[in-house]
């Protein structure tokens, strides 16, 4: 408890809340914290060419497939303390319990960067990098600055694709905090997660025409603004329509914006999700069809179908609920996650929920999470994490 303070001191905003955007100097430097943390606990650190952290501690059988646990350090402007860090701490926390015992596979304590993707408009790009999805164009997306994430990297000391890229483990296993009101509602510290939600992003730009907001007659005027507006709200019933899709509009840019100057150009940014591939693929359509009424460019940035979790991984985590005498309810994820991308890329993974209070919000300030909670699902995570190594007793 008192480490995840310590993390959310690195990028502590005015109003609580926590800003660490992806491959920033914030995010490194709560890394460079875990990582003496790491070095503390005995574990070997490395990292790779896309700034992912590693700590190791070595099985007795170098063949057998490793055992990563893990989760991300950098956060959505004004987050809370607890979505990303508290699966760094588990697992940390996970891996000093088990020093002494010897394990048959190599256990790693893993950070993957920039996992919100909001700074360069994509996001969980240092899993993205371990599964081998990243391309150069990937390295080309710029952020408000016009940084690219290339510069970033470099910026950071990394090299990007070019450096060398750790083989896949043969499981994974991430504690995040639920970030919904189930488990809440249900009266349980824990849930095993059962599926990751199927997720698209877009880009969409709106050209109008821009004027003098004072002489500009209201007839005949072509706000970007309105047409994206107007867009953002049909979007909106189309969600409502289709029923188990959920979409958000969370970031527009107006160019040249001004009080008084009628926006000639908007460019929105649309994500939508859904649990299962049909829907996403409806609500993609849906997505496309407005854009192209509207008259607007899109560009599609991501297009993830819902994944299903390992049920190795999944049969680990209930084993050890109950052997800590723990009831795990099992549901699917609504949040992407890193565990989404390496379950997609064939590794055997899997996540561990821990309650989310005060009506399960997150990516604010008020995200919490209590500590008996937190103390349950360090235990059950080091008892699946034993179980999938394979202890040599
Ligand atoms: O957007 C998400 O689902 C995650 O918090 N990055
Ligand atoms: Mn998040
Ligand atoms: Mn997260």
């Amino acid at each position: 408890m008192d480490r995840l303070e310590q993390l959310a001191r690195i990028g502590a905003g005015p109003g609580g809340g926590v800003t660490r955007a992806g491959l920033g100097r914030a995010e490194q430097h709560a890394c460079e914290l875990v990582a003496s943390w790491m070095a503390e606990a005995g574990l070997e650190v490395s990292w790779d060419a896309a700034g992912n952290l590693f700590g190791r501690r070595r099985g007795v059988d170098p063949d057998a497939p490793e055992v990563w646990s893990g989760s991300h350090l950098d956060t959505v402007p004004g987050g809370g303390r607890f979505d990303g860090a508290l699966g760094v701490l588990a697992a940390l926390a996970a891996a000093r319990r088990l020093a002494g015992e010897e394990l048959r596979a190599t256990l790693a304590v893993c950070v993957f960067r920039d996992e919100e993707g909001y700074r360069f408009g994509r996001g969980v790009f240092g899993s993205r990098f371990v599964c081998g999805r990243l391309c150069e164009a990937d390295l080309d997306l710029t952020d408000e600055e016009g940084t690219s994430v290339r510069a970033a990297l470099s910026a950071l000391g990394f090299t990007g694709l070019r450096g060398p890229r750790a083989p896949l483990p043969g499981r994974f296993v991430e504690v995040h905090v639920e970030q919904g009101p189930v488990l809440e509602r249900a009266g349980a510290p824990l849930a095993v997660v059962t599926s990751i939600t199927g997720m698209a992003g877009f880009v969409v730009r709106f050209h109008g025409e821009s004027g003098h907001a004072g002489t500009l007659p209201m007839a005949g005027r072509r706000d970007a603004f309105l047409a994206a507006a107007s867009f953002a709200l049909a979007l909106r019933d189309e969600a409502l329509r289709m029923g188990e899709v959920v979409a958000t509009v969370g970031d527009v840019r107006i160019a040249d914006a001004a009080s008084n100057v009628v926006p000639g150009r908007v460019e929105v940014t649309v994500d939508v999700r859904a649990p299962t591939t049909a829907a996403l693929t409806a609500i993609a359509a849906a997505v496309r069809r407005l854009a192209e009424s509207a008259g607007a460019e899109i560009d599609e940035v991501s297009f993830d179908p819902p994944v299903p979790l390992s049920p190795v991984v999944q049969e680990a985590l209930r084993e050890a609920a109950l052997a800590e005498g723990v009831p795990t309810p099992a549901f699917g994820s609504g949040a992407g996650h890193d565990a989404g991308i390496l379950a997609a890329a064939g590794v055997e993974a899997g996540m561990l929920f821990v309650r989310s209070r005060n009506g399960g919000v997150s990516h604010r300030p008020e995200e919490l999470s209590d500590r008996d909670d937190i103390v349950a699902a360090v235990a059950v995570l080091t008892g699946a994490l034993r179980a999938l190594c394979g202890s040599i007793a």
